[in-house]
């Protein structure tokens, strides 16, 4: 169930911190790969070599790496999350977190993850029954967090009652069920076209675009998160896939992304274009590099197929297929006309007024048109959330939630 999911493990000075070691080593049994996040009063509980030796990976807690003076970014860590689970969390870094006072490490990562965050308290009873404790839980929860209830039992302090950080068996559990209810793509095939197509002219040129295939990487991967077999159809890109479920086929031209999704789509439940493929391709190729001379260049180019055309043409009942329009006059106007004559159940505009849309860049702004004739506009994202966006409509038009 954890299988590929990024945790970001935060531990706080609690005696509880021992039990951190064992849940760091379940996480990673189960697939997950943890990153730890520990305050400066956790490491008087637990040492840093112990973590690290379990994940692998340097444990962070400072903003500042004492080896080398390298800033640890917060932000970087909070958006690489699929989920941030704190455990144990003393009564002060949870009146940190809800009051956000961020004077280590673990709040600020916590304040910039967009992901999921969990919380397993870990005091004494009259500390965790303290109503200022209860007040600053009831705050976390408001905000959306999910509070893992200590259990009841004896305490360090000998004393018995409730405020035990909950076994780390249990909280993995309640990890891996939270991961399952958000498998609402689970046993659907969907196939994602992305990136740029290169149109080769010579052995050493092509016709090609800025295209950098994020955004259509980042549908994969929500996809995938989501349970979906994916089948991610990749012009020429330098990114790595993202999610260990992916299928993914690379390919060069046109032509041969047409092929691959044509083989693929007749299978599969859904289709998602997000390529920017070459509408045109040099008629012909030439063997031997073309040498330059003094005269005028005419290329004759002949128009490549419309792969989410010939994908809406085969298009059967009960599958559903969606595409992108990128408009410079009369967006909404021709991105309609657009999704109809491509026959998509609907598409998304990607805004080219505003800042921080369109190519290259990790943010997007777009607004998803329907066949009924609704429409929703969003604010500028990262593309990671602008596909989860994208997903939900396209679990909608599947039938789900
Ligand atoms: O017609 P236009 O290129 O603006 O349409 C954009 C949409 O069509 C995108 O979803 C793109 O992936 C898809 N497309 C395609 N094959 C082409 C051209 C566009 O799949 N040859």
């Amino acid at each position: 169930m954890l299988k590929g999911k990024k945790i970001i493990l935060g531990i706080t000075g609690s005696i509880a911190a021992y039990k951190a070691a064992y849940l760091t080593r379940a996480l990673i049994k189960k697939g997950a790969e943890v990153q730890i996040v520990i305050t400066p009063a956790g490491k008087e509980f637990i040492t840093p070599v112990t973590l690290s030796a379990l994940t692998g990976k340097p444990v962070v807690s400072e903003f500042f790496s004492a080896n080398d003076g390298t800033w640890h970014s917060h932000v970087d860590l909070g958006l690489w999350a699929d989920l941030l689970l704190i455990a144990p969390a003393t009564a002060s870094t949870i009146g940190k977190m809800a009051n956000g006072i961020a004077d280590n490490m673990l709040i600020t990562t916590y304040l910039s993850a967009k992901a999921p965050v969990f919380i397993a308290p870990a005091m004494d009873l009259d500390m965790f029954a303290h109503p200022s404790t209860q007040h600053n839980l009831e705050l976390l929860r408001s905000y959306g967090n999910h509070i893992i209830e200590p259990a009841t039992g004896e305490l360090a302090s000998h004393l018995e009652g409730k405020g035990r950080m909950e076994e780390p068996d249990r909280i993995v559990e309640r990890i891996e069920a939270f991961f399952a209810s958000r498998q609402s793509l689970r046993g659907r095939k969907i196939v994602i076209t992305a990136g740029p197509t290169y149109e080769k002219i010579d052995p050493v040129r092509f016709i090609g675009n800025y295209s950098s295939g994020k955004m259509g990487f980042s549908l994969a991967r929500v996809c995938a998160e989501r349970g979906a077999d994916v089948v991610l159809i990749a012009g020429p890109v330098t990114l790595p896939t993202p999610h260990a479920s992916i299928k993914r086929i690379d390919v060069e031209s046109a032509d041969e992304m047409y092929r691959a999704a044509m083989e693929a789509y007749p299978t599969a439940d859904a289709a998602i274009c997000c390529a920017a493929v070459a509408d045109y391709a040099p008629a012909e190729y030439r063997s031997t590099k073309m040498k330059r001379n003094a005269d005028d260049l005419t290329l004759v180019l002949r128009p490549n197929k419309d792969i989410a055309a010939e994908l809406g043409k085969i298009k059967r009942a009960g599958q559903c297929l969606a595409g992108f329009a990128l408009e410079t006059d009369h967006e909404a106007e021709n991105a309609v006309a657009k999704m109809q004559r491509k026959n998509f159940d609907f598409i998304v505009l990607n805004s080219l007024r505003d800042a921080g849309a369109g190519f290259r860049g990790d943010t997007n702004k777009v607004s998803i048109w329907y066949r009924d004739g609704r429409s929703a506009d969003y604010p500028v994202k990262s593309k990671l959330e602008v596909a989860s966006d994208i997903v939900d409509a396209l679990t909608a038009c599947l039938g789900g939630e």
